[in-house]
C-alpha cells in the first residue's frame, strides 16, 4: 500500500511484489474466449465447471501427473484460491488442526481461521533450503490434524521437493490416516535446474484417497485474471466443495472456462520456453543479490520467488540515523531509499527474510538490485 501510495505521487517506484508472470495470456487462448463470446457461451454453467473443461482437466491430470480421475473428483472454481477455501469450508469442524509448512503463502492461515480450524505452523530452515523435513511434520502431527497443505514449489521460497524429499513425506502421512493433504500445484510448470516435478498422490498411490489436488491456469498460462483453478479429491469432498461454491459465487466465468479448455488442450510448448526464461532471470538476480554484503539468498528451483535474508544488515544504521532492527524495517529503508517495493518475510511466517518475484524483464529486475546494492552500502 505504502508503495502505491509512493508511486501515485509520483515517485518511480520498481515493485518486486507482484505474484503473477508478466507474460501476455498466449494468442490461441484469447482467440478462444473471444469465440465463445460469438457463440453465446455466456450463460452459468454447471456449478463444479463444463463438461469440456473436466474433460481437458481429468486429461491434464492423466498426461502430466500419471493420475486418474472421473468427472465426479473434479470442481473447477474461480481460481485456485477459491478451491482452497472451499475445501477448508466444506471439511473444517472448530479447532481442527491444519498443518502449514513455513514460509507459507500468506492465504493459508487466514483461510483456516475463517474456517474456523486452528493453523499448525511447521518451521523450516535456509539450511535444508525450507523444506520440512519428514521429522518436523510427525511432531506437529495430533489426533485432531485434519489436513496439511503442501505447496511445491512454493510461493514465497521457490523451494521443490524432490520424488525422494516426498516419499520421506509420505510414509510419516501414511501412519496417520486422519490427516488428509491439500497439494497446492498451482508452480507445477515452474520448475528449473532439469528437476522432475512431483505430487504427493503420484509417488504415493495410497494416499489419493485423502489427497486434494490444487491447480488451475493462473501461472503457467499467464492467466490470472482469468480466475479458473480446480481440485481433484474424493467425491464426497468434491460434492460438498461445490456445494459451498453453488450457495457462494455458483459456477466460475463461462468465457474462462472456454479459454481454459484450450489452454491445457492446445499447445504446451511455451511453457518449457516460460520456465527457461525465469531460470535465466532466477540466476541473475541470485548472482546479484549474493553480491550485497548482508544479504544471503538461497538458488530455488521454481517458482519465480527468491527468499533471501537480510539478517547481516540488523544492528546497521541507515544513512537518516535509523537502526535496521528486522525484516520490516529492511523493507521500509528499501522502499524509502531504494524506491523498491520487497515483501518484508515476516508475512510469510519468517522474520528476518524478504520476497522478491522476479517476473519482471531483466533490465527491470538489474535496475532493481543495484538500487537495492546502492541502499545496502550506504548503511553502517
Ligand atoms: C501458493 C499459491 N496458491 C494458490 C494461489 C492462487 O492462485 P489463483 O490465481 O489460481 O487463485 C497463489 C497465487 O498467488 C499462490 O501463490
Amino acid at each position: 500500500m505504502k508503495a502505491s501510495e509512493l508511486k501515485a505521487s509520483g515517485k518511480d517506484i520498481i515493485s518486486l511484489g507482484m505474484g503473477e508472470p508478466d507474460f501476455d495470456t498466449p494468442e490461441n487462448i484469447k482467440n478462444a474466449a473471444i469465440e465463445a463470446i460469438k457463440k453465446g457461451d455466456t450463460k452459468y454453467t454447471a456449478v463444479d465447471g463444463t463438461a469440456a473443461l473436466k474433460k481437458a482437466i481429468i486429461n491434464k491430470f492423466k498426461r502430466e501427473n500419471n493420475l486418474e480421475y472421473k468427472a465426479s473428483e473434479i470442481c473447477v472454481s474461480t481460481g485456485a484460491k477459491q478451491v482452497i477455501y472451499n475445501a477448508l469450508m466444506a471439511s473444517l469442524n472448530l479447532g481442527d488442526e491444519v498443518i502449514i509448512p513455513a514460509p507459507y503463502w500468506v492465504s493459508y492461515p487466514d483461510m483456516v481461521l475463517l474456517a474456523g480450524g486452528t493453523p499448525v505452523i511447521v518451521e523450516s530452515s535456509e539450511k535444508n533450503n525450507f523444506k520440512i523435513s519428514p521429522k518436523a511434520l510427525e511432531e506437529k502431527i495430533t489426533p485432531k490434524t485434519k489436513w496439511i497443505i503442501f505447496n511445491s514449489p512454493s510461493n514465497p521460497t521457490g523451494a521443490c521437493y524432490s520424488a525422494d524429499d516426498i516419499k520421506g513425506l509420505t510414509e510419516v502421512l501414511l501412519r496417520h490416516p486422519q490427516v488428509h493433504i491439500m497439494a497446492d500445484d498451482i508452480y507445477e510448470h515452474l520448475i528449473f535446474d532439469d528437476l522432475k516435478f512431483a505430487t504427493i498422490a503420484e509417488i504415493e498411490p495410497k494416499l489419493k484417497e485423502r489427497t486434494l489436488v490444487v491447480n488451475g491456469v493462473s501461472k503457467a498460462y499467464a492467466m490470472t485474471g482469468w480466475r479458473i483453478g480446480y481440485g481433484a479429491g474424493p467425491e464426497k469432498l468434491i460434492k460438498a466443495m461445490s456445494m459451498i461454491q453453488s450457495q457462494s459465487t455458483s459456477s466460475p466465468s463461462s468465457i474462462s472456462q472456454a479459454a481454459s479448455v484450450e489452454a491445457l488442450n492446445g499447445v504446451q510448448d511455451y511453457i518449457k520456453t516460460n520456465a527457461k526464461l525465469f531460470q535465466s532471470r532466477r540466476d541473475m538476480v541470485v548472482e546479484m543479490l549474493n553480491k550485497i554484503d548482508g544479504i544471503n539468498c538461497n538458488v530455488p528451483n521454481g517458482a519465480f520467488y527468491v527468499f533471501p535474508s537480510c539478517r547481516g544488515l540488523f544492528g546497521k544504521k541507515t544513512p537518516s540515523g535509523k537502526v535496521i532492527e528486522n525484516d520490516n524495517d529492511f523493507a521500509a529503508y528499501l522502499l524509502e531509499a531504494a524506491l523498491v517495493a520487497v515483501v518484508p518475510g515476516v508475512a510469510f511466517g519468517a522474520p528476518d527474510f524478504f520476497r522478491i518475484s522476479y517476473a519482471a524483464s531483466e533490465e527491470f529486475l538489474r535496475n532493481a538490485m543495484n538500487r537495492i546494492a546502492e541502499a545496502c552500502a550506504k548503511c553502517s
